[in-house]
């Protein structure tokens, strides 16, 4: 299976010559954001690592990325030995910014141009592009309901491309066509470079357009074949908010779809966001609204409330987080009951069996098996033991206002409710805390320790009434 896999790929895929150049120096106005397009996250992603990731799959030889002012950012979150940088100074054009990668490319290969805000096209498509350009010019298209905004493909009576003419500089009849340019194209080394120097920028936008090179390939009679891609969504590129969010749920739905068919249940495939990894284990069922963000890992069995945040943490077997709970860089379980309404911060490890109810903040701490918290409590910098009872309203005072320090809870201590623990202090093994306690020192394993005002009686208090006026 794998080797006639391996022996496929190899067929299909040009063993040298695949160059890849990702356009990715627009500003991206219609963002209206100071993140640079290519860096707003899709699933938690980068648009641009989307698109990394595609051109890795086909194994080019250079693999260089076009970009432009405040490139820096860009290099900054995915860079890696394998790529190459061009700086497209002045935004003159997509014709203007595959010149500026020329310095890199070999020039007898096969030059695939991408678009680091068209995330989603897959490896498939890309290859039976690459494939088409053996001999031709190949150029992605599609078929659009509302074609407004792209670059339309002229062809003539017999079907053969003529040209690309864009939005701006098209004539009614022209912007009635259906067929537009995706921007993918995949072009022959050989000529690009002379492509390149003879473009013009004598048009609607002055600008440098890529497209033009199609009337010259026509011009030279070097075939333009169009390819199409299974799935329209590949070809959609990001522009605006909405154009993102649209996206955003495409990834979102087809993640729902991978996970069910991998057996996990959810409430609802369309409410469900993972932005990063989720690693499910068998019978894991997740409920509405749910995020999870990072490297996630749920165990055999685990139940997800709805409304829950999730973030770099692993749920051990048979665990159950109830709904509301928040959960960020912590390890829980097995067979926890979390929540509702919990809250669990980085560094929390919870044995087996722990129980953490509503309302209780557990932070940088261990708490072993069959420990419970189950109201209402502040747990941070602590080492907790085992069947160790915390009561509602305890806190463990950790913050001196200028250092941190930790708090120690032997197995089988029971901390009665409304204590504060003040940091650095000791619970002996089996000891108690009566309620209400601040406890400022260590206490040994079996005592009590309980600090409270007497209670003082007054019979028949009468209290404060209102002045007559
Ligand atoms: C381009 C195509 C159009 C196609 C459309 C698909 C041209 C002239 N037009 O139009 O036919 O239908 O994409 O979305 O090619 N970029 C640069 N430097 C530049 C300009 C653009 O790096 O100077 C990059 C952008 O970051 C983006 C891509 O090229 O990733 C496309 O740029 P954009 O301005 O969106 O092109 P359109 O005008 O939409
Ligand atoms: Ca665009």
């Amino acid at each position: 299976m794998r080797s006639s896999q391996t022996r496929q790929e190899a067929e299909t895929r040009p063993e040298s010559g695949l160059d890849i150049v990702i356009l990715a120096a627009g500003q991206g106005k219609r963002m209206n954001s100071t993140l640079l397009k290519v860096l707003h996250p899709l699933a938690g992603k980068p648009l641009v690592s989307y698109v990394i990731r595609v051109a890795r799959s086909l194994s080019p030889r250079r693999l260089c990325i076009v970009h432009g002012h405040g490139g820096e950012a860009v290099r900054g979150a995915v860079d890696a030995s394998d790529l190459r940088w061009a700086l497209q100074e002045t935004q003159s054009g997509t014709g203007h910014a595959v010149l500026q990668a020329m310095p890199h490319l070999p020039g007898d290969g096969t030059a695939l141009v991408l678009y680091g805000d068209v995330p989603l096209i897959r490896t498939k498509t890309l290859e039976r592009l690459v494939e088409t350009a053996r001999g031709a010019l190949a150029v992605l298209t599609v078929d659009l309901f509302d074609p407004t905004g792209y670059g339309r493909i002229l062809r003539d009576a017999s079907g053969r491309i003529l040209r690309i003419v864009e939005q701006k500089d098209a004539t009614d009849e022209e912007r009635r066509i259906r067929e537009v340019n995706t921007g993918i194209m995949a072009i022959p080394e050989a000529r690009l470079g002379a492509w390149l120097a003879r473009l013009s920028n004598d048009n609607a936008q002055k600008e440098y357009y890529l497209t033009d090179i199609v009337a010259q390939a026509v011009d030279e009679d070097l075939p333009v074949c169009a390819v199409r891609p299974e799935y329209e969504w590949e070809a959609l590129g990001v522009n605006s908010p909405g154009e993102l969010a649209a996206l955003e749920r495409v990834v979102q739905r087809a993640t729902a779809e991978e996970l069910m068919e991998r057996g996990v249940r959810l409430a609802d495939p369309a409410r469900i966001d993972v932005r990063g990894d989720l690693v499910c284990g068998r019978g894991v069922f997740i409920d509405v609204n749910n995020v999870f963000e990072g490297a996630v890992e749920l165990g055999d069995d685990v139940e997800i409330g709805p409304n829950c945040f999730v973030r770099d943490a692993k749920i051990g077997a048979g665990s159950r987080i109830a709904a509301f709970t928040h959960i960020d860089g912590a390890r829980v379980g097995p067979e926890a009951r979390i929540g509702p309404y919990a809250r669990l911060r980085p560094g929390t490890e919870l044995n087996e069996n722990v129980h953490i109810g509503n309302f209780v903040e557990i932070k940088k701490s261990r708490i072993d098996s069959d420990s419970k918290a189950s109201h209402l409590a502040y747990v941070g910098d602590a080492l907790v033991g085992r069947r160790v009872n915390i009561g509602a309203g305890t806190i463990t005072c950790n913050y001196d206002g200028a250092n941190k320090y930790q708090t120690v809870i032997e197995d089988d201590a029971f901390i009665g409710s409304d204590s504060q623990l003040v940091a650095p202090v000791r619970v002996g093994k089996g000891a108690t805390l009566g309620a209400g306690t601040t406890l400022t020192r260590d206490v040994p394993p079996d005592a009590l320790a309980v600090t409270r005002p007497k209670t003082l009686l007054i019979s028949a208090w009468k209290r404060p009434s209102k002045k007559e006026t």
